[in-house]
């Protein structure tokens, strides 16, 4: 018989041991399993194969460091596309090159069909930009912020005042859009930034970390600001530091690290081709009682990993890790079977070293 592990729960069957913890395993193995649902599958299916970013060879140098090391990207018309990587990887001197906020120092870069050291007019006139600081000016209001912004399109002023409203309204700052910027909370000030970005309704929008520094309801509100722009056709562009962010939102992302492309693909296909479909957590008693688990349910294991007191397995089928522990009369006191996410991903492509 296969077995199959209990899902997405924390199952402890500490103070029970021998064939008890043993009978109890079988029961949860038991237990009917979770589908995972495959990360924006329906948008996906809107992409169309049209790049409006084309980069070959990128490379970005300030005096003898070099940050971005030849890299190759195609950003689709429509889609949500994402950049990974730890601190200084170089991300945001990618996303400045193609904001043409900073100049290319090697390599191709298109953006809209245009090269992005040349026209940097014409792009940024179909560019909104999220920028990692909030550059606000602190001594305007929010709506003066706004309407200072959509002079250097050309906006009239009737229809600036009308799309900021609407802009702060969609981020929920209109109650505040008269208050000096200097008084709004660092989450309040992001959304601002946000909403600025779109004054000119443009086609592709760039964002450096959106999110940071956001609490839990601003986060959800932005990740839904950015899925209703996608819907309406907006080409999405963003770094994070939130695995979760990237899983919801990114229809394709690389994983970047010391200026260099690690990996690229869907989240779901990146997840599946590095760590496998599950991941058993492990908590063991001791050191010598995770060596002993780690060998028995080696054979059925494709990755392992530590994540503090834990090991992790990770396998396309953890049934077979089950089914390897009760023969071998390993079977851990504290375990959960759960899906393997981008965050194992990340770690397993990067390392768990800190960065600068
Ligand atoms: N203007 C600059 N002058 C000199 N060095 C820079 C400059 N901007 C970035 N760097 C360096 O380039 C490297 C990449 O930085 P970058 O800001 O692109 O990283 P990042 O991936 O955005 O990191 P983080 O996640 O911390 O925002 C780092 O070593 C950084 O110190
Ligand atoms: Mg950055």
């Amino acid at each position: 018989m296969r077995l199959s592990l209990p899902r997405g729960r924390l199952s402890s069957c500490g103070g029970v041991s021998g064939p008890r913890r043993e009978e109890r395993f079988r029961k949860e193995a038991k237990q009917p399993k979770r589908v995972v649902k495959v990360v924006n599958q329906e948008s996906a299916a809107q992409l169309t194969d049209n790049p409006v970013i084309v980069a070959k060879g990128l490379r970005k140098r300030y005096g003898d460091l070099e940050a971005v090391r030849g890299i190759d990207f195609e950003i689709r018309k429509g889609e949500c596309f994402g950049f990974l990587g730890p601190n200084g990887a170089g991300k945001s001197s990618t996303i400045r090159m193609l904001s043409c906020l900073s100049p290319v120092s090697d390599g191709q870069l298109e953006v809209l069909g245009m090269p992005a050291g040349v026209a940097e007019r014409r792009i940024k006139e179909r560019l909104g930009i999220v920028s990692q600081e909030d550059n606000v000016d602190p001594d305007l209001t929010l709506m003066e912020n706004l309407l200072v912004y959509a002079r250097y399109f050309r906006m009239a002023s009737g229809e600036a005042r009308q799309r900021a409203g609407e802009l702060l309204r969609f981020m929920q700052l209109e109650h505040r859009q008269d208050a000096a910027v200097r008084e709004l909370s660092g989450g309040m000030r992001r959304r601002l930034v946000i909403a600025r970005s779109l004054m000119h309704a443009p086609e592709i929008l760039v964002l450096d970390e959106p999110t940071t520094g956001l609490d839990p309801q601003a986060r959800l509100l932005v990740w839904g600001a950015l899925q209703a722009l996608k819907r309406q056709g907006t080409t999405i562009v963003l770094t994070s530091h939130y695995m979760e962010e990237a899983e919801r939102l990114a229809d394709r992302l690389v994983v970047v690290d010391h200026g260099t492309v690690l990996e690229r693909g869907s989240p779901r296909e990146l997840v599946l081709r590095i760590v496998g479909r599950e991941a058993v957590e492990i908590w063991p008693e001791d050191a010598a009682d995770s060596e002993r688990i780690a060998e028995a349910a080696r054979p059925a294991v494709r990755l392992s990993d530590r994540h503090g007191d834990a090991l992790v397995l990770f396998s396309d089928e953890p049934g077979r890790i089950g089914e390897e522990l009760v023969r071998k009369q390993a079977v851990p006191a504290r375990m959960m079977v759960r899906p393997a996410n981008l965050e194992d991903v990340f770690l397993t492509l990067t390392g768990r070293d800190l960065r600068e």
